[in-house]
């Protein structure tokens, strides 16, 4: 680390132990508003050095594993992730319906996040309105009907908390209903033809894009406008992913790039547009092979990194590679549904995990102040409890909310070894 970095890190810790227990005592009023934190004394800011241009610095090596040394524990908790990484990017957590408002997380959720992922409420099939598309048939045969119930309360959430929302997501082969690709829209009519489902596909894009655009104009800083297109296993002999996929069946492999065409079209500037990925360490140059003509034309902004790693995954190693090569390619980035999971819960695990997190937020920063364009960082769920991969405690908080050393980590605090 660079003498200036060390301080900058010494600073901020300084500034986050004295503003821990400020937050606690955040007042009931201010839950719901803008976060506002009471800090004893102000937190200083990570002022970030200027811009340079992207050089070429070596990819760390993968750091041998620290010896059995008793990690001490916290001895602080900290005003938010947010507050602490404000001039790197900020920092986004999917919320499930159930959780979003719930008095029992909004503490974490205002102290620590400004951006929210809904975890399914903007997907296709919370979106698709199976009986207005059916009912409206003629007229809704190639433009099929959409309804924004489901996601209402959290873009109210958003909108009356001040924070960002990621739309996620528009053309994904799963959580898709099937009955969007048939003729007269029922589960196993028979499959429309691909001029049929890229005019289905371009109004859909358009009518949710012009949603947001029209009734919350600035809400939406990222769509993720294709999930999970490439996939060695299940895809064809491009590795376009073929197995299960009614987008391949009906429009064809290049149904990811018509998604990006038709999201262009519409989008406004602010809206920028990502393509979204897991295993990107182990897939990163198929992706940008894949990728480069929309990216050519223009079509694409950025590469959601999913995130969903393990603690038998060096972060230094693959993964940053990953990161280093889109961000070279010329990608903005983000990393979108991050967890990193264990297979047993033991002290040694979740030391472990805190210094993945810190060593991932760590390597995060070193490129943001080398001039990459690193944009956002989600967290996918806010405590162990809620997490999609529950049994495999792969979150910051655990499942009676407190706060675990991963957290601390991810808050770069010097008590966890920048070592992974
Ligand atoms: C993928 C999707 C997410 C979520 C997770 C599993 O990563 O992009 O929306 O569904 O799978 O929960």
């Amino acid at each position: 680390m660079k003498t200036n970095t060390k301080i900058l890190v010494t600073l901020l810790t300084i500034g986050l132990v004295a503003s821990v227990f400020g937050a606690c005592t955040q007042s009931k009023e201010d839950a719901g508003k803008s976060v506002v934190y009471q800090t004893a004394t102000p937190t200083p800011k990570p002022t970030k050095t200027p811009t340079p241009t992207p050089t070429n610095t070596p990819t760390p090596t993968n750091s041998p594993t620290p010896t059995n040394t008793p990690t001490p524990a916290p001895t602080l908790a900290v005003s938010g992730l947010a507050e602490y990484y404000k001039d790197y990017f900020p920092i986004g957590v999917a919320l499930s319906r159930s959780t979003v408002g719930a008095v029992r997380y909004e503490k974490i959720v205002l102290s620590n996040f400004n951006q929210i992922t809904p975890e399914n409420e903007t997907k296709p099939d919370a979106l698709l309105d199976a009986n207005a598309s059916k009912n409206g048939l003629p007229g809704t045969y190639t433009h099929a009907a959409v309804s924004f119930d489901r996601c209402l309360p959290t873009v109210e959430y958003c909108v009356k908390n001040n924070m960002q929302m990621r739309l996620h997501t528009l053309v994904w082969h799963s959580q898709t209903p099937n009955w969007f690709f048939t003729e007269d829209y029922t589960q196993n009519g028979k499959l429309v033809s691909r001029e049929v489902m890229l005019q289905r596909m371009e109004n859909y894009i358009k009518d949710v894009i012009e949603y947001f655009d029209t009734n919350y104009p600035g809400l939406i800083y990222a769509v993720d406008v294709c999930n999970e297109a490439f996939d060695s296993g299940d895809g064809d002999e491009n590795g376009i992913r073929k197995a299960k996929n009614k987008w391949y069946e009906t429009v064809g492999p290049d149904y990811y790039y018509q998604a990006f065409v038709y999201a262009r079209k519409y989008a406004p500037d602010y809206m920028t547009l990502f393509y979204n990925d897991y295993s990107c360490a182990y897939k990163y140059n198929q992706i940008i092979d894949h990728l480069a003509k929309a990216k050519e034309e223009g079509l694409i902004d950025g590469i959601g990194m999913q995130s969903h790693l393990s603690l038998n995954e060096s972060v230094n190693g693959q993964y940053y590679l990953a990161m280093k090569a889109f961000l070279k390619a010329g990608y903005e980035l983000q990393v979108t549904e991050l967890d990193i999971g264990m297979e047993t819960k033991t002290e040694n695990n979740l030391n472990l995990q805190a210094r993945k997190y810190k060593v991932l937020f760590n390597n995060l920063i070193k490129l943001k102040d080398e001039g990459y364009n690193i944009s956002s960082v989600t967290l996918w769920g806010i405590s162990d409890n809620l997490s999609w991969r529950t049994g495999k405690y792969p979150l910051l908080f655990d499942s009676s909310l407190n706060p675990k050393k991963a957290y601390y980590g991810a808050l770069q605090d010097p008590s966890i070894p920048t070592i992974e």
